[in-house]
């Protein structure tokens, strides 16, 4: 081959752009961001699981004389597939100094962005979906976001502005949710009710508006394709122009992939490392995307996306009889919930069935389809059939290496012909599936008597797999329970998982593969009744889960009639950077452009739990390209450990390891590339030491724990529970947390080049923590380092002490090179170094009347905190604090303990151990009801506080709201209602149950540290009149800037538009304390007030002199008077205190009460469920600002049921986490948002204890989350009633499908054997 290379060519935001020197190793994202300074798309996984980083790409296809634009994942796509193609990033469709776009302006105005790292994806998604729809339906937006992750909104908000470009009927179906909301008291629409945004003031949609597609491109793709050849460092890219040239390029390289969407060879080359050196694209060979008819079925280019396979199928659809399309309609079904929509745009059909997945979602369906591919080589063409004998091993098929795939055909399905598919995924949507399956069966003309049957899965094994010996079990048999019952059996022997096979899950596999069986046999059967073959009553099939949304109601608030009209308090006001954030302006620390001699950190982990280190060679490391240096503990100035709660942190492991995921050193290099090759190539010796600890059971036996254990009690237990009717006992676990803030942790160290000084960019919650342990680190005063937080991409408590560890690593690069230093987590390293949210295992023993009185209980929590101490016993006093829930049991005793383990420690998260804690007590709740045989919320009931009330550790309050949530979301629930018409649904549906919870959460708001109750705040008022505000709160999407401006405003009688929030600095408020515990605006805002007072009292004189002057001209005179218009503003809160030794205190100054009700519908044999209604009421004060707090209820909401019922962080028994990225962590998606979302401010409520009478929103209704996991709860006790069980039963969180599923102990899970726990190596851990 000659080393020519060619120019790359393509457009982007309608600029061309030339590359001299593509590289194929460099994908769109990178280049964007780093080559072309276009930072506004944002990376958020690398992987194709986020969303963050979508653009839209366009294409002239000259058969059709079309330009086709598809959204992509820039993260995915190599650039130098984009040869000929236009790019359209957020930047290219609107900004602030020309016009913003329609989508942006409806994003940011439905208040659907809060920090902001999603929305750039968001608007690219519904962007490209208007470019080809103008006027989508719903159903079309909810599929263009399915592939967008939003950690903060809960996705209500971005899909209520999306939905303003639909053209919607707008009732709903009335079978979710009971009534119409369109009609009657239940109506959401009272006119003068006041709304969060008005739709009147938003942009049309020109589409005369949006860049044309070049008209270079277009003459381009007419003309004849030639052959081009890209050079990078490592890899060479030839994209061949013509078939023969391909074949010949293949038989010559089999070894080297053909890379079409790159969704599988992408993320093995990034995430495993995978070196190909030569890529051969034939993304131009155009008999790859041919669609031909035949009498057999319809043959499809192998290139074909796999939405272009869809549109192609659907388009077919109308042109045959319905008994032609069995399998076209099975594959459109099944291509519906592949990955997402993105994933969708690019993959191709080729490059599904030949990367073999064992949980492909297309290869079964098309095996039992029949389908056949054709493929080529140097030694001529042929058809392989699609079948048992293809797929050989894991990723590997029959073919060649130098076999290409053409076509695939879809054959026409017969009369007396059915052909069906079903997965089970652990989120409905982008996702792939646990058990996937493909069937099909043959009847003999009129009659029941099956003549053929193929079953093929995916999930049940390292490949697609047969289920021959099943299929032939019910060959020449009748389709009827007989025949099923004994193919149940056969299925059970032979498709068969070991215990410890990967994936585990292995019980819940086995009975899917008998689930969706019996589920095809209903569907059939229905079928041939319709048919007249089957007469009399047959069960029903089995209908989807409904996923049709509803109009969604928040209700809130006026402002009182006097208030003026420029006074934005309580008002639902746009977060103050939404708009910037919509257009890809607003800056995160990523996005800081790079300095001269830049240098870019990856550090190097321990890959053993528990071991001595026995060496540390970095030599390999040294020697590669762009390779700098390698920091290591002996490199730090200062001190390399950090102390707290008596325990002390090492930056860099020394001497040893205590996990998986431990920081030893780091590499720096002139690039990202280089620096992760740098750390992969530095090699470490380990002696393993014995008996690591991972479990809290293994916690306990070996007494492994952090000190202090707490405990509380109040009243005498030993004699309730002697005088309690009934006693029961129970337990109860739940899995940890990943943050998943969507950006990842991120800082950039610049050395000033005098005096030691340091600029220091980072997303953190707590800049003086940073600044603190960066002087420590490095042996200087604090006064020579600044950190400076502009926003934060999401934090919910992971970016404090971890982000202060990472900083300080950071710094000592800098320090030690002197050059400025950036460090970006992947997400991989980021979910593995930094821990998330404490798992618990729960014991407890409860005592209650026959009257449903709960008079004694006793818990004990047990804590996973990892390997370091952390913040855990903060947490642990936290559980302990509220402990008694909204609940005034008399006796009540609680102990918490940390367990120290050999995995990643543990940290703050967003509740700092109140989720847990409440569920816990729920739960015994819940039990107290099952064991009555009552209907949970009548103990609750019973139970709550009531009247003027002392907490167990005895702090008076008065719980009257409390009281108020609760009734009124009784009554806007319309619970008692609801409740009836689930019974009857129940009865009605052998395999769909619905269940119906209604819970409250009492939440202490505040630090209980005396010192931590204090803020502070810098105003200066300039000439012109402009105000800049800085205060010691960090803006990371909960607004907190947005309310610190209408505080100012109002203070300082100016509209906010005159006031400008640019960071949060250590030089110019110093000594703060972090952003948490729902605090900030409680803190600040009274620190902002206090300085525009001052600000306000110095311009009187002026006022006085000049009453019709304006605030310009009472500033101007100021400055010439001489007077300072800066003003510092402080708060020094109450000394709220907890004396562990009393056991008593006042560490909250008021609590925050709401109340959720949540419906759900679960299905039985799958254990997929949905949300169909949630109403949530909430007492958050007089709401400064109700938009910002819907944002934060709404999005802690979702974020609980995530905690509660979907993401499963999983560990290998050596302790390595598996679950490093969305492609495996499930956190919730636009699929989980519930049908129906209803949130009521309470009215008439005030608090005297924080600003403008408010009150902190940010954690609380987290736990709210859990009314979702109780109703599943309550669907898996009628579905097991089914089986004869009653009474409590243990369900762990998450409620994961394959939790729920197996709790519901249908026949089929009970037909299930399992395996003696001890007798097998799990593939996971129970931690
Ligand atoms: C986030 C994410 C979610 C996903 N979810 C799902 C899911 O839910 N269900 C599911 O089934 N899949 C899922 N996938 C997998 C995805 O469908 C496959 O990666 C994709 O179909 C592969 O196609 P591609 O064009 O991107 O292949 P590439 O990565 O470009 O190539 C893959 C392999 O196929 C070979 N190949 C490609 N074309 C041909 C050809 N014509 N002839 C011979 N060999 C060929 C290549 O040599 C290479 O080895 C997901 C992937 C991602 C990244
Ligand atoms: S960064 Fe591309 S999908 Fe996540
Ligand atoms: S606003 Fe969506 S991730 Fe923060």
């Amino acid at each position: 081959m000659s080393e020519e290379r060619d120019k790359l060519c393509f457009f982007v935001n309608g600029k061309k752009v030339t590359e001299s020197h593509a590289d194929p190793e460099t994908v769109l994202l990178s280049y964007l961001r780093e080559r072309l300074r276009l930072p506004g798309t944002k990376s958020g996984c690398g992987g194709g699981g986020c969303g963050a980083c979508t653009v839209m790409v366009s294409r002239y296809q000259p058969a059709t004389r079309t330009v086709v634009h598809h959204s992509a994942n820039a993260c995915l796509l190599p650039v130098c597939q984009l040869h000929g193609a236009a790019v359209t990033t957020v930047e290219g469709i609107g900004s602030t100094r020309t016009r913003i776009h329609p989508v942006q302006e409806r994003i940011a105005k439905a208040h659907g962005s809060q920090c902001g790292f999603c929305t750039p994806g968001m608007v690219m998604s519904m962007y490209t979906l208007l470019r080809n729809k103008p006027q989508p339906r719903l159903e079309d937006v909810t599929q263009a976001l399915a592939g967008n992750l939003c950690r903060c909104t809960g996705y209500r908000p971005i899909v209520d502005g999306c939905r303003t470009f639909c053209q919607e009927a707008a009732c709903c179906p009335d079978d979710a949710c009971g009534s119409c909301c369109m009609n009657g008291e239940d109506g959401p629409e009272e006119p003068e009710e006041p709304e969060l945004f008005d739709e009147e003031e938003f942009l049309p949609l020109d589409p005369t508006q949006e860049l044309i597609f070049p008209p270079e491109l277009i003459l381009e793709a007419k003309a004849s394709p030639k052959t081009l050849t890209f050079r990078g460092e490592r890899v060479t890219w030839v994209s061949p122009a013509s078939l023969e040239e391909l074949v010949q390029l293949r038989s010559s390289n089999p070894e080297a992939p053909l890379v079409m969407g790159n969704t599988h060879i992408g993320p093995e080359m990034k995430f495993k490392g995978v070196l190909h050196p030569l890529i051969i694209s034939p993304a131009r060979v155009a008999e790859l995307f041919e669609v031909a008819q035949t009498s057999q079925g319809v043959w499809i280019g192998a290139g074909c996306s796999l939405f272009e396979v869809g549109s192609v199928l659907e388009k077919l659809l109308p042109s045959y009889p319905e008994e032609k399309t069995e399998l076209f309609r099975a594959l459109i079904q099944q291509l519906r919930s592949l990955g997402n929509q993105q994933i969708r745009n690019v993959a191709t059909l080729g490059g599904n069935i030949m990367s073999a997945y064992p949980n492909s979602d297309l290869n079964p369906v098309l095996a039992a389809g029949r389908s056949r591919l054709s493929v080529i080589s140097d030694g001529g063409r042929r058809e392989v059939p699609l079948d048992r004998d293809f797929f050989v091993s894991f990723g590997k098929t029959a073919l060649q290496p130098e076999e290409i795939v053409l076509s695939v055909l879809i054959p026409f399905s017969r009369k007396w012909e059915f052909v069906q598919a079903f997965r089970q995924a652990p989120r409905k949507d982008g996702s792939f599936a646990t058990v996937t399956t493909g069937m099909r069966v043959l009847f003999s003309e009129g009659s029941r008597v099956v003549q053929d049957l193929s079953v093929y899965f995916g999930g049940m094994g390292p490949t697609t797999v047969s289920a021959a010996e099943t299929c032939a079990a019910i060959i020449t048999r009748p389709w009827d329970e007989e025949t099923l019952g004994r193919a149940y059996d056969v299925l059970l022997d032979e498709l068969v998982l070991p215990p410890s096979a990967p994936g585990g899950k292995v019980e819940f596999r086995r009975s899917l593969t008998l689930s969706f069986l019996f589920k095809f046999y209903l569907e059939v059967l229905q079928k041939l009744r319709e048919m007249g073959v089957v007469t009399g009553e047959v069960q029903e099939a089995i209908q989807p889960l409904p996923r049709e949304l509803q109009r969604n109601l928040q209700e809130f608030q006026h402002v009182s009639r006097n208030q003026s009209d420029w006074d934005p308090v309580g008002r639902p006001i746009m977060h103050c950077s939404a708009i910037s954030q919509a257009t890809g302006e607003a800056v995160y620390c990523d996005d800081i452009p790079k300095t001269d001699g830049e240098l870019f950190l990856v550090p190097v982990t321990s890959s053993r739990a528990h071991a001595k280190i026995t060496g540390v060679d970095v030599s390999e490391a040294l020697k590669l390209p762009g390779v700098f240096d390698v920091v290591t503990a002996r490199d730090i100035p200062g001190k390399k450990v950090r102390e707290a709660y008596g325990y002390t942190e090492e930056l860099f492991a020394e001497s040893e390891v205590s996990c998986i995921g431990q920081i030893l050193c780091a590499v720096v290099a002139d690039s990202r590339a280089h620096a992760k090759r740098g750390a992969a190539a530095v090699k470490i010796g380990y002696e393993d030491l014995p008996d690591p600890v991972f479990t809290i059971e293994d916690a306990i036996a070996r007494s492994s724990f952090f000190e202090p254990r707490r405990d509380i009690q109040r009243g005498r237990l030993t004699e309730a529970f002697q005088t309690a009717d009934r006693l029961f006992e129970g337990e109860i676990r739940m899995g940890g947390q990943e943050h998943f803030y969507m950006e990842t942790q991120s800082m950039l160290v610049v050395p000033v080049g005098e005096q030691a000084e340091l600029n220091v960019y980072v997303s953190t919650q707590s800049p003086t923590t940073a600044q603190e342990v960066i002087s420590e680190t490095l042996d200087i005063p604090s006064n020579r380092v600044v950190c400076h937080v502009k926003r934060i991409g999401g934090a919910f408590g992971g970016k404090l002490t971890k982000t202060a560890i990472l900083v300080s690593i950071t710094s000592v690069a800098a320090w030690k090179t002197n050059r400025a230093v950036r460090c970006i987590l992947e997400r991989g390293d980021d979910m593995l170094i930094t821990g998330g949210r404490h798992p618990v295992l729960a014991k407890y023993k409860v005592g209650f009347m026959r009257d449903g009185r709960i008079v004694a209980a006793d818990v004990q929590y047990f804590m996973n905190g990892g390997n370091t101490v952390d913040e855990s016993t903060l947490v642990a006093e936290k559980v302990l604090l509220n402990l008694d829930a909204a609940y005034n049991i008399p006796n009540l005793r609680g102990s918490c303990s940390i367990c120290r383990t050999n995995l990643p420690s543990n940290t703050a998260f967003r509740g700092f151990g109140i989720p847990q804690c409440l569920l816990v007590v729920e739960n015994m709740v819940n039990d107290v009801a099952m064991a009555l045989g009552r209907p949970a919320d009548q103990i609750r009931e019973i139970n709550m506080y009531r009247g003027p009330s002392v907490t167990h550790y005895k702090l008076e309050f008065d719980p009257e709201n409390l009281h108020r949530c609760w009734e009124e979301c009784m009554l806007k629930s319309d619970y008692r209602a609801r409740r009836a018409a689930v019974d009857q649904f129940n009865k009605r549906n052998r395999w769909k149950k619905r269940g119906v919870a209604i819970i409250p959460v009492k939440h202490g708001i505040g630090f209980s540290e005396p010192f931590l109750n204090q803020a502070g705040a810098l105003v200066h008022v300039y000439k012109d009149g402009s105000v800049l505000v800085l205060h010691g709160g960090t803006e990371m999407g909960q607004g907190l800037h947005t309310k610190m401006q209408q505080v100012a405003s109002r203070e300082l009688h100016i509209p906010s538009s005159k006031i400008y929030i640019s960071e949060t600095s250590t030089n110019t408020v110093p000594n703060t304390v972090p952003t948490a515990a729902s605090f900030g605006t409680d803190a600040n805002g009274i620190a902002v007030k206090n300085a525009c007072q001052v600000l306000y009292q110095r311009l009187e004189p002026f006022r006085r002199k000049d009453p019709k002057g304006s605030w310009e001209s009472w500033v101007k005179a100021a400055v010439f008077d001489q007077v300072s218009l800066s003003a510092t503003g402080f708060y020094r809160g109450p000394e709220y205190y907890m004396d562990w030794d009393k056991k008593e205190g006042h560490p909250y100054p008021y609590f925050l009460y709401g109340v959720c009700c949540c419906e759900v519908e679960v299905e039985v044999l799958t254990g997929d469920s949905r949300t169909v209604r949630t109403d949530i009421v909430v007492d958050v004060g007089r709401s400064l600002n109700p938009s910002v707090d819907v944002g934060q209820i709404e999005g802690a909401f979702l974020q609980g049921v995530g905690l509660y019922t979907m993401e499963e962080l999983k560990f290998s028994p050596s302790g390595l986490l598996y679950t490093r990225g969305p492609s495996q962590y499930k956190i919730p998606a636009v699929c989980d948002l519930p049908l129906r979302l209803n949130v009521y401010l309470l009215a008439d409520s005030y608090n005297p204890h924080a600003i403008y009478s408010s009150k902190g929103i940010g954690e609380p209704t987290l736990f709210l989350g859990s009314s979702v996991f109780f109703a599943i709860k309550e669907a898996v006790v009628a579905a097991r009633s089914e089986s004869g069980l009653v009474g409590p039963f243990q369900l762990d969180t998450p409620s994961t499908p394959e939790r729920t599923c197996l709790a519901c102990a249908s026949p089929f899970i009970q037909k299930i054997p399992t395996s003696k726990p001890g007798s097998f190596k799990p593939w996971a851990l129970n931690i």
